[in-house]
């Protein structure tokens, strides 16, 4: 917890460093679960699961009605969208046009390891699709309507503007994992069992970022 806290501190120091440079990133994506979900965990949940945070108090505090976060305000990508002057990022799954300034592919219950491994070995089932790969897939999906919208002028097309666009946004993936333990722990699956999946969450994790890197993610 301590570790954790520290390295959050760290983290927004040298943000809070970066953007006095001013409006350094022009964009925002950023890949997670509950703890930065903006709203993509009610809308895929309301149809097949029982879904209690689109009601007071969530959201009290700051928006003055429920958001889809699991908070009763703003939770840190929001805060970090403040430091930069951009925009709230909306929920992918809100469908908004507005995202030439990113877009929140979180998803509150979200695994690093995709769904699909925790079904078929009866860890979990009723789960979401929502695992890491899942949403950096629905960025690659949306690829084409950022580019569109943004880049176009500067040869997008030919991935050479996208890759300039991607270099000035700002990449948050994470946290992950937690998900993945709780699926276990909840399974009644032993200390030994859960810490085996830690090389498949990290391994998870790491190809992500890379993913990211190899299309222009810098930051
Ligand atoms: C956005 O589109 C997806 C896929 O078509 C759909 O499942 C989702 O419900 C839509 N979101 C809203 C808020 O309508
Ligand atoms: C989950 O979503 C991915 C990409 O959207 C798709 O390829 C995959 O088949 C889905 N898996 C399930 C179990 O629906
Ligand atoms: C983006 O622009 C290209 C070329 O003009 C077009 O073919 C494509 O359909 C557009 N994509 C979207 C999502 O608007």
């Amino acid at each position: 917890m301590e570790l954790k806290l520290v390295f959050s501190i760290t983290f927004l120091y040298c943000l809070s460093g970066v953007s006095s440079t001013s409006h350094y990133f022009t964009s925002m994506f950023s890949f997670g679960n509950s703890y930065i979900d903006t709203g993509n965990f009610v809308i895929m949940a309301t149809p097949v699961m029982p879904v209690w945070i689109d009601k007071p108090p969530y959201g009290m505090t700051f928006f003055g009605h429920p958001t889809g976060r699991v908070c009763n305000g703003r939770v840190i990508v929001d805060f970090i969208a403040e430091e930069f002057g951009l925009p709230f990022l909306p929920a992918f799954m809100a469908n908004s046009s507005s995202i030439s300034h990113g877009v929140n592919f979180a998803v509150g219950t979200a695994p690093a390891i995709d769904s699909a491994f925790f079904k078929r070995n009866n860890i979990a089932d009723k789960l979401l699709n929502n695992s890491l790969d899942v949403q950096l897939g629905w960025l690659e999906h949306l690829k084409p309507s950022i580019c569109n919208s943004t880049d176009e002028a500067n040869g997008a097309s030919a991935g050479i503007g996208f890759k300039n666009y991607f270099s000035k946004s700002l990449f948050i993936v994470g946290e992950f994992g937690v998900n993945d333990y709780n699926f276990m722990w909840t399974a009644k699956k032993t200390e030994k069992e859960v810490k085996s999946l830690v090389p498949q969450v990290v391994e998870k994790i790491t190809t992500a970022v890379e993913r990211l890197i190899n299309q222009g993610a810098v930051y």
